[in-house]
């Protein structure tokens, strides 16, 4: 008998309480910066080296982080469901966690890409990116993240993941970053859709999606038990 699919949506509400900060917090900063300047083409060509150290600064804190009991959960429905994490985290919590199928939409914190040419993608061994790590392009090396305005590149595959499932799993994203917020609308017709969120009240999200209002880490643990009956 085929597994029913379950997709989890996750977003930096999931690595909250592992101690990553999420992005729109009370002030609406990122760490103290406005995504924008961050997390931008702009940004970078503003200036590359204060980019540069401030995901150097991410990278270190992703390092230090745990997996918790959130990620945990969702580890615990891979028998039960075919399940896909499809993230818009560029942190690896979800992978240390022990889930298998992860679509990085947005990127990931611990690779490197060609400013040249973005295929060009290398792992990053310490914690830092310095102005002369460069590409065999001779480009200089920037974090493997997608940033405002950048293509989605794995927007095509998570849609089609998203289409064939059979409970969509939100967790932990204001929904307010495109096209990832959007893959909300791509579930069939059949598809339960369940969100979990403290703030799932200002998400004013369709009567017939379930709400959870309550953090990942106390909402997946009871959550797992009651879908992998
Ligand atoms: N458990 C679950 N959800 C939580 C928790 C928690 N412990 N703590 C906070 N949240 C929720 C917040 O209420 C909010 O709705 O997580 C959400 C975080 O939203 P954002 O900070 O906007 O993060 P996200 O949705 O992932 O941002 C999307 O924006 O900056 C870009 O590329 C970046 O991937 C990011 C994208």
């Amino acid at each position: 008998m085929r597994k029913r699919k379950l997709v989890v949506l996750s977003g930096a509400g999931i690595s909250a309480e592992s101690g990553l900060q999420t992005f729109r917090g009370q002030d609406g900063l990122w760490e103290g910066h406005r995504v924008e300047d961050v997390a931008s083409p702009e940004g970078w060509a503003r200036d590359a080296e204060r980019v540069q150290r401030f995901y150097n600064l991410r990278r270190a804190a992703c390092r230090q982080a745990q997996p918790n009991a959130g990620h945990l959960a969702l580890v615990e429905l891979e028998p039960y469901f075919d399940v896909y994490i499809v993230t818009q985290n560029i942190d690896d919590l979800h992978e240390r966690a022990g889930s298998k199928q992860i679509i990085h939409l947005h990127g990931e914190i611990l690779k490197s890409q060609s400013s040249k040419d973005p295929k060009l993608v290398f792992d990053i061994s310490g914690d830092t990116l310095k102005m002369t790590d460069l590409c065999p392009l001779g480009s200089v090396l920037r974090p493997h993240v997608v940033w405002f305005g950048e293509a989605v590149p794995m927007m095509q595959v998570a849609s089609k993941v998203v289409s064939e499932a059979d409970i969509l799993l939100v967790v932990g994203t204001s929904l307010q970053v495109y096209p990832a917020a959007n893959l909300i609308y791509a579930v069939p017709h059949h598809c339960e859709i369940i969100v979990v969120d403290p703030q799932v009240d200002n998400l004013r999200l369709h009567h017939r999606v379930r709400q959870i209002a309550a953090p990942a880490s106390v909402a997946l643990p009871k959550l797992i038990k009651e879908l992998a009956k």
